[in-house]
Parts: C-alpha cells; structure tokens; sequence
C-alpha cells in the first residue's frame, strides 16, 4: 500500500513507521504524501481509535528532513517545502484520535518535529533528541520553532536550537519534551498500554480534549474563529452533553458501576 511508511492496525491501534532505515528514516516528498494519506484513513476509519508512529530499525525515529533532496532548493521551493511538512504535521497534531511518537532512537531535525506533532512521547532510553538546523545554516522548517518553545518554553528553546545541542532520553524527559522513557523492549508496550486506557474513555470527549488543548497552546484565531480557548472550551463541553456517551459516563457514575462506552 505505501512505500516509505508501514500502516498497521491491531485491536484499533494504528502503527504507522517511517520506513527509511538505511536513510535513517528521513523524510523525504513521499514520505509526506504517504503520511497525509495515512492520516485521511486515520480521521475516516471508525475501526482506528488511536495512532502510534515510530520508526523502522532499530537506531533512528527520523533524522531530520532528507537533506539530500532540499539541499539544491531556491527559496521558493524552500518556502513550499516548509509550508507542505506543516500542512502534514498540523494534520497530525489535530488529529481528533490520541496520537503518540514512540521515539526509538534519533529524533533530529524534522524527526524531533515531527515527535512534537504528536500529541504527547514516549521514548525509548537510546533517543536522542534536537534542533540541529544552524549546523546546515537553516532554521526548523516544519514547526519546530512554534512547538519546540510551547513544549520546553523560550529560553530552552532559543538554547538548543541557536547551539543545535542534541539532549538524550533523561534530559528529553526533564524538560517535559517526554512524558515516559523505557527499555527499547517496552516502548511500544507502554505506548499500547496507555492508549489501551484511552480507548476505555468516551472518544468523543476524547477528540475535544485534543482539540481544546490545542487551542491552549496554538492560541490561533485561524483555529478558533476569533474565540478565545475559553470560549471554546465551553462550546465544547456543551456539545459533550448532547452525546449518548455523556449520559452513560454520569449515569454509570451515579449507579456505581463501569460506563459503556458507545462512541455515539
Ligand atoms: N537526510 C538525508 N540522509 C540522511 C539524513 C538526513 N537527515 N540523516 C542520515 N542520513 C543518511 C546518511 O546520509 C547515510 O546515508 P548513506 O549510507 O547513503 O551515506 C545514512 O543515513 C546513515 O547515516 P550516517 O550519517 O552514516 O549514520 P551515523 O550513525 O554516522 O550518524 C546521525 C547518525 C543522525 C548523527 C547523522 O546521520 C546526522 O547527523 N544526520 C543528519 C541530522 C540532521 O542534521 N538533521 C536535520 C536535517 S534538517
């Protein structure tokens, strides 16, 4: 089905790995054309709950953007390459189903942005994580800027990627760019045992959760209509007591007994 990416589904997790592993898992034009597509069968497909993305082999998540592919770009297709892996990234990050990077090794470059699309990571204790852009006299290109400073805050942010510094796996997890390391054995079954708790949850409540708590942190009118995450949030939480599911979460609450969720 794809060329770049592996797509799996089992017991309503979908695992998608970039599939480079002699280039390190580089992200290259199909690489991005396959993750778009990917994701169009993510949002429609009612038996995909939740995504994984990872990378193949057993040293690298992504290293970056493929370097070898932009390196002879003018400024116009530098522009358009950069405006394309955020169109894909921000398809990622608004995803209303949970999204994990499990990080399994390096995580540089577009690899590091691409982990900080996802809604929340997991790594494995060989990551690496960073910026390294300046080194190649650029700047991150698919987000890394925007997101990198909501995730470890402004003065972490303008460190890592003005010394183009690659952190490991503890200090990933210090600044908060983490929210679990494990052994590489057990990182996708911490990642499995996580969403299999999500997946207990009402997943309609569960996609505005994703989608308030992105308007926190994009604070873009573009997302919100000119409201503000507040505003949103109430909109949203009013729209939870028109679903089944809202009635079945009080009611069981109040019967004492486990909810039943339906989705619906
Ligand atoms: N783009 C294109 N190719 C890449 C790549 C990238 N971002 N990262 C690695 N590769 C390729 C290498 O060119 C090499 O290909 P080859 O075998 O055909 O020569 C292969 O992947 C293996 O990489 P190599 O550098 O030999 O592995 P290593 O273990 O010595 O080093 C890294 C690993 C990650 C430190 C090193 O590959 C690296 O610095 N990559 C670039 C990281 C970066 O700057 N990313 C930001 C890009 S914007």
């Amino acid at each position: 089905m794809f060329n770049t990416i592996l797509f799996s589904i089992t017991e309503g997790i979908c695992t998608i790995s970039i599939n480079r592993p002699d280039k390190l898992n580089a992200l290259n034009k199909e690489v991005f054309d396959e993750l778009d597509k990917a994701f169009d069968d993510v949002y429609q497909n009612s038996s995909i709950y939740s995504v994984i993305i990872t990378g193949s082999g057993s040293k690298s998540f992504v290293a970056g953007a493929d370097i070898a592919e932009f390196a002879s770009f003018n400024k116009d297709q530098a522009i358009a390459l950069s405006k394309r892996g955020q169109e894909v990234f921000f398809k990622i990050e608004n995803c209303p189903k949970p999204v994990i990077a499990a990080v399994n090794g390096f995580a540089l470059g577009g690899g590091c942005e691409l982990a900080m699309a996802c809604h929340f990571r997991i790594c494995s204790d060989n990551a690496k994580f960073g910026q390294p852009e300046v080194n190649l006299g650029l700047i991150p290109g698919y987000g890394g800027t925007q997101r990198l400073t909501q995730l470890v805050g402004k003065a972490k942010s303008m460190e890592l990627q003005m010394t183009a510094q690659i952190i490991d796996a503890n200090e990933a997890s210090n600044l908060g760019l983490v929210n679990y390391v494990t052994s590489k054995e057990s990182l996708i079954n911490k990642c499995i045992e996580i969403l299999k708790v999500i997946h207990t949850k009402a997943p309609f409540a569960i996609s505005k959760i994703i989608d308030t708590v992105n308007t926190a942190v994009i604070g873009d009118s573009a997302f919100t209509n000119g409201k503000s995450g507040y505003d949103k949030e109430a909109e949203l939480f009013g729209d939870c007591f028109a679903t089944n599911d809202m009635k079945e979460g009080t009611t069981a609450f109040l019967e004492k007994r486990k909810p039943n969720f339906t989705g619906k």
